[in-house]
């Protein structure tokens, strides 16, 4: 029983993991950052491929440099600590589900140990050239975006531009047997 109560608390907090992109100036703690790793190199993937490579970032420079690429990314350029994900560039449809798969788990096992973050899309392919150029990633590789980390100061949106908050309620979100058929 209690461990099912564990569970509920568990599922409640992941329900609660929203993007953080305001972070107290305080560096992520090694050990946190260590079980966060663990998270990501047990993600599932495609066939098991394991199609990328980490790169833990907290260089200030490089962290303004891809904060510059673009307005709705300019606050990566304060935070602690980024872990960019490089991919193979093999299976681009594939990949990039594994990626999301591998993001979400480190977001929500960010949350759990007290930390918070979010994903940072680095743009077109111009914009995604240049932070592979930042990055020290071959030209070859693919690489769309980073895992922003740290202590987060607020869930809010403070970009000029926020994004609309909330979602649609499960009524509108899930049907059953056939699209658009509710629960009888
Ligand atoms: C593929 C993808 C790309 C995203 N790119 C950015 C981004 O470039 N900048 C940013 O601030 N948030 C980015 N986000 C975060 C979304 O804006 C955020 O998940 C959405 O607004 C819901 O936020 P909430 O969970 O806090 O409600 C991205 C999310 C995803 C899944």
């Amino acid at each position: 029983m209690a461990s099912e109560k564990n569970a509920h608390t568990c599922v409640e907090e992941m329900r609660q993991v929203r993007q953080a992109r305001k972070f107290l100036a305080q560096p992520v703690a090694d050990d946190l950052l260590h079980e966060v790793l663990e998270v990501a190199r047990w993600t599932g993937s495609s066939r098991n491929t394991q199609p990328w490579r980490l790169i833990v970032v907290t260089d200030r420079a490089q962290l303004r440099q891809i904060g510059a690429l673009r307005a709705p990314i300019a606050w990566v350029a304060d935070a602690p600590l980024a872990i960019a994900i490089v991919l193979d560039g093999d299976n681009p449809t594939t990949e990039s589900y594994d990626e999301g798969r591998l993001s979400e788990r480190v977001l929500i096992a960010a949350q759990l140990l007290g930390l918070g973050g979010g994903v940072a899309w680095y743009g077109d392919a111009g914009q995604q050239a240049q932070a592979k150029r930042v990055l020290g990633i071959p030209e070859e590789r693919a690489a769309h975006s980073m895992i922003v980390l740290g202590y987060p100061e607020t869930t809010k949106d403070h970009r000029p531009n926020p994004a609309q908050g909330g979602r649609m309620p499960l009524t509108e979100l899930v049907s059953y047997a056939r699209l658009g058929e509710r629960a009888k």
